[in-house]
């Protein structure tokens, strides 16, 4: 285990069921992701991608192991240190935008931060704006997320992912749902937004071209990376 590791995980485990009916997805997982890494996720349909993506934003508990991010031991925290420690070190992109329809881009952008702070700041707001020029959606602030295309929704979640500065972000088939040219300007972004700010991501995909583009590639076989 290195010390200088953003992400540490230790023999991760997880099962679904009991008995005759459980699933064993994860099958003692060891992954270590360093600050500013650039990583794709791979392995077939079913491999368990988006479990270890769930375990890792601490969306889901795994059955077994270890796992720490920043130091911090987030298999033995509480419930309510998991959510302050989500909201202010890890982002999500999905490949379902996952907006809220009726709030516009910007709304949507600033909701993260309004939420780990409890209100709507005039610096969030700021933040949010800046965060939709970066995306190149400078002109579609004031739109609501039902007036915008696929690739304009994920870049928005792109922005809403980046607001509260993570250090992290766990990217799941982003451009699953994109035809080529969005899912190449949303990896674009990615890669960009990786070298000039040092966010790390990690992105499970499909798509061999949108691996090309990291700068590692993680394979997921048999509940296992090999
Ligand atoms: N809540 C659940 N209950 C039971 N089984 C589950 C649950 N969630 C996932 N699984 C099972 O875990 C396995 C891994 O699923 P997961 O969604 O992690 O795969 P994936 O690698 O993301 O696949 P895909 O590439 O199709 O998105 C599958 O066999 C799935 O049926
Ligand atoms: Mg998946």
């Amino acid at each position: 285990m290195s010390g200088d590791a953003l992400i540490t995980v230790d023999g991760l485990v997880k099962t679904f069921g009991e008995g005759d009916a459980a699933t064993h997805v994860l099958k003692g997982l060891d992954l270590e992701i360093p600050p500013g890494d650039m990583a794709a996720l791979l392995g077939p349909s079913g491999s368990g991608k988006s479990t270890l993506l769930s375990i890792l934003g601490t969306l889901m508990q795994p059955s077994g192991g270890h796992y720490t991010m920043l130091g911090r031991d987030l298999i033995s925290a509480s419930a309510g240190e998991l959510t302050d420690f989500r909201n202010h070190h890890i982002g999500f992109v999905f490949q379902f935008h996952h907006l809220l329809p009726d709030f516009n881009a910007l709304e949507n952008v600033i909701f993260p931060a309004a939420v780990a702070s409890g209100r709507e700041t005039r610096t969030a707001r700021d933040r949010g704006r800046e965060l939709l020029r970066r995306v190149g959606l400078e002109d579609r602030i004031e739109y609501r997320a039902s007036e915008l295309s696929g690739g304009q929704k994920q870049r928005v979640a792109i922005a809403r992912a980046l607001m509260n500065q993570p250090e992290l972000v766990l990217a799941d088939e982003p451009t699953g749902n994109l035809d080529r040219e969005s899912a190449d300007r949303v990896m674009e972004l990615l890669v960009e937004i990786n070298k000039e700010e040092g966010t790390a991501f990690l992105i499970s995909t499909h798509d061999e071209r949108i691996a090309d583009n990291c700068r590692r590639q993680i394979r997921m076989v048999d509940g296992q990376v090999v």
